[in-house]
């Protein structure tokens, strides 16, 4: 989170939906605490206005939070445009999981330039799936595209990986992870794009089906007006069986 002006050691609110790996996973590395929000009623799943935490005091404040990182659960967007006007007011980074709302809209607008930086998946599972691990962020800042670039190539920055000084060879400027997206999934993902649009009217489709023949028989899942979801799960709740 080195792009805020925070200190590092904050807390970072994050939906208590997100299954435990995926929530741990962020954390793991830095010093920050990750806190949870609720979101939703059974209807309305979408991620909306996060609680300020705690911080240690009674009264609720941002003051240590570093970053919002809402998700846009099974497809639908977060309301991201409320998350904007938190994070401007005070100063906070915002991270948006779109890992599973590839395709999804706000105000007619797709997924992608709403966050600092939006993060999708392309995992086999996904409605745009490579064969193997795959995924990709946005961001309209150059500076964390080229961060976001090096930290997942170990370090080495594009077009500077290689020092040609005698001994030095191999150039890391900083740590980070070999998770280069590699070509074989790049070609995959470049076929099956042009299809994207088809994929979500089918899923749409599919989601409108489910709607009609399961109404008053469970909570049923919605949409909110202006938002467009990209239905990768289509999630029920139904009453607790009596036996
Ligand atoms: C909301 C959400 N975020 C992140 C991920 C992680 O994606 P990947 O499988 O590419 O690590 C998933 C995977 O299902 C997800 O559902």
């Amino acid at each position: 989170m080195a792009w805020t002006s925070k200190s590092p050691s904050s807390t970072w609110p994050m939906p208590t939906w997100l299954p435990h790996s995926r929530r741990s996973r962020g954390a793991r590395r830095g010093t920050s605490t990750p806190t949870w929000t609720h979101i939703g009623t059974p209807q309305a799943r979408w991620c909306a206005r996060p609680r300020a935490p705690r911080c240690g005091s009674p009264r609720a404040s941002w003051s240590c939070t570093t970053a919002l990182l809402p998700v846009d659960m099974y497809g639908h967007p977060a309301d991201m445009i409320e998350m904007r006007r938190i994070a401007d007011r005070h100063v906070l980074a915002l991270v948006e999981d779109a890992c599973i709302a590839l395709g999804a809209e706000i105000d007619g607008r797709r997924l992608g330039r709403h966050a600092d930086v939006t993060c999708f998946s392309f995992s086999p599972g996904k409605h745009l799936g490579a064969m193997g691990a795959a995924g990709a962020c946005t961001t309209q800042n150059a500076a964390l595209a080229d961060r976001i670039h090096k930290l997942a190539s170990d370090g080495q920055a594009r077009g500077r990986h290689y020092d040609p000084k005698p001994r030095i060879g191999q150039h890391h400027e900083t740590e980070g992870h070999n998770q280069r997206m590699d070509e074989m999934q790049a070609a995959i993902l470049r076929a099956k794009l042009p299809h994207l649009d088809e994929t979500l009217a089918v899923r749409r489709a599919h989601a409108d089906r489910y709607t009609e023949r399961l109404v008053g028989l469970a909570d049923l899942p919605g949409e909110r007006t202006g938002f467009r979801h990209a239905w990768r799960n289509y999630v029920i709740d139904v009453p607790p069986l009596v036996a």
